[in-house]
């Protein structure tokens, strides 16, 4: 049995006894219904860090009015027994009230500008205030040293790096790559949503990302190859949000830059998906 806290006293009680000790905390943050994906999170901080700490907390700021918070798969038990079995040494399992003690109407909300308004930030509006408003929640009640994030949320990634910079937050950032099902679909709660025709169909969407590399390693421009994703998309059944290639820093990206990401967002029925591909335009192997 993991050992599990609910409220906030607690929490910064084990805390501060560990930091007595001089040990080093990691985060990972999460909303429940973990899997592999989540799981290779906290080895890469068991690597790293003394202590382990996970959150599991359905943020009802990041869900829009019309988005899935009520159906969000929520397996608290399941949760515990995988993050027992990973090795996390504690788990943050705040209620709704614990998380905004002032209430949902009248907490102070983060906001980052810039590269929120872009790709999700457009789609789902409010989504990343949700986002940071409550990852600055989770630096300040966890207070880790190093937290770790999956790179499949690749512009949620660049939001809280923003986040962080900017207030100062004494946290290293730990981003980890995507896990992936072994026909290229990326992890995710949400595939739990797919019947078994639109899992079919799902893998589609890292089969057309990496085309779109390949089409600009042999010399398409971002736009043509972005088009002709989107096609392939749409002929696997989705619809389509957006397909963009842009900057690793979600700039532009310009014709004739070699660092490049590749994004997508599509619906399979009621189930949105995400994920990306980072490359370079010479095929140089990334750094990571
Ligand atoms: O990536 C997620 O699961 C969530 O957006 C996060 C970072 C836990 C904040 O609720």
């Amino acid at each position: 049995m993991i050992d599990t806290v609910h409220d906030l006293a607690a929490l910064r009680a084990r805390i501060a006894d560990w930091k007595r000790a001089g040990l080093r905390i990691g985060l990972v943050p999460t909303m429940g219904n973990l899997h592999a994906g989540h799981f290779s999170l906290v080895a890469a901080l068991r690597a790293r860090v003394d202590r382990v700490v996970a959150s599991v907390f359905v943020n009802p700021t990041q869900f829009g009015p019309n988005e899935d918070f009520a159906r969000y798969p929520r397996t608290p038990d399941q949760d515990a027994q995988g993050l027992a079995a990973a090795g996390c040494d504690l788990l943050w399992l705040p209620s709704v009230e614990a998380m905004y003690p002032l209430g949902l109407h009248n907490t102070v909300t983060v906001r980052v500008p810039g590269v929120t308004e872009v790709l999700d930030g457009a789609h789902r509006p409010g989504h990343f205030d949700g986002v940071a408003t409550v990852v600055a929640r989770l630096f300040n009640q966890v207070q880790p040293d190093v937290a770790a994030f999956g790179r499949k949320d690749y512009q949620q990634l660049a939001v809280i790096a923003h986040l962080v910079a900017d207030l100062a937050f004494p946290v290293e950032l730990l981003p980890v790559a995507i896990a992936r099902e072994s026909d290229g679909l990326a992890m995710s709660s949400r595939n739990q949503y797919l019947d078994a025709d639109a899992r079919t169909r799902a893998p589609a969407m890292q089969a057309a990302l990496r085309a779109l590399r390949d089409a600009m390693q042999g010399g398409a421009s971002a736009a043509d190859a972005a088009a002709e994703a989107a096609v392939a998309l749409r002929e696997a059944g989705f619809v389509v949000d957006y397909v963009e290639v842009r900057a690793p820093d979600l700039s532009a990206h310009v014709d004739g830059q070699q660092a490049a990401v590749a994004l997508a967002a599509a619906r399979l029925g009621a189930t949105r998906l995400i994920d990306n591909l980072e490359f370079s335009i010479d095929g140089t192997p990334s750094a990571r």
